[in-house]
């Protein structure tokens, strides 16, 4: 199956499409992860990225597009979630066109609906395991006892500042795709607020009402 997890910061895409990867064999294509372990070993896109990533603005679509074929193409083509990507309609016109030619359209964009204020406070008591990438919530999901506390750290675009303009990029940006990706008839909204459990069941009984071809 191919899909997007599509959402604002915060929105829980990171958390969602790891499940599917565990769950269900969909590989989690994170453009932010790749960027953020480019950025961790100083290769040239890192270093490109970096001042954008920092600031809470989009990363240049061309740096991003190359991240975004190869990691499909590692994939065959199928069985991803994409998170993070797209997030222009620039973007998505591109991928529209790259799927077409291999022709693997998408058969679903799953939206997480998640107010504002919810997204300001996932963000602000998220951690993440610097070596593992696992993601904590400081009150809802907080990192185990035996977890080396020095390991766990806040995302340097997780500051109050940031988060701002992340949802105002997010607004601008990243918004319209919900138009672009219902007129294509792919979009499907999942209510994100509730506990992580109950929003990957509303995710998996969406996708298992989705006719996929030859059980795709
Ligand atoms: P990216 O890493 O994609 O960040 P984002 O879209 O801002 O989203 P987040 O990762 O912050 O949130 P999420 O939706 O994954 O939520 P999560 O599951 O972690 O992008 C970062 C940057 O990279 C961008 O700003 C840009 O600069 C660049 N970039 C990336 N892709 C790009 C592209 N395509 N084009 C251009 N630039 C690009 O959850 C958040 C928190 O909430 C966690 O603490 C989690 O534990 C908690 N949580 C999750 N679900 C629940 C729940 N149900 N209940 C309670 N807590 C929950
Ligand atoms: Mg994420």
């Amino acid at each position: 199956m191919r899909i997007i997890i599509f959402g604002p910061p915060g929105a829980g895409k990171g958390t969602q499409a790891r499940l599917l990867e565990e769950r269900r064999g969909l590989t989690q294509i994170s453009t932010g992860d790749i960027i953020r372990t480019a950025m961790k070993r100083e290769t040239p896109i890192g270093k490109e990225a970096k001042a954008y990533v920092e600031q809470g603005e989009l990363v240049p679509d061309t740096v991003v597009r190359k991240l975004a074929e190869q990691a499909i193409a590692d994939e065959a083509y199928d069985d991803f979630v994409l998170d993070g990507y797209p997030r222009t309609i620039q973007q998505a016109e591109w991928l529209t066109e790259f799927l077409t030619e291999h022709d693997t359209p998408l058969h679903a964009v799953v939206s997480l609906q998640v107010p504002d204020e919810v997204i300001v406070d996932r963000l602000s008591k998220r951690r993440i395991h610097k070596e593992t990438g696992d993601t904590y919530h400081l009150d809802l999901d907080p990192p185990p006892d035996d977890v080396d506390p020095s390991l766990i750290v806040q995302r340097p675009d997780d500051q109050p500042a940031t988060i701002r303009n992340r949802l105002s990029v997010y607004r601008e940006q990243t918004a319209p795709l919900e138009a672009y990706y219902q007129e294509r008839d792919v979009y499907y909204a999942v209510d994100g607020v509730g506990d992580i459990e109950a929003i990957y069941t509303r995710i998996t009984t969406t996708l298992d009402d989705i006719p996929t071809a030859a059980g795709a």
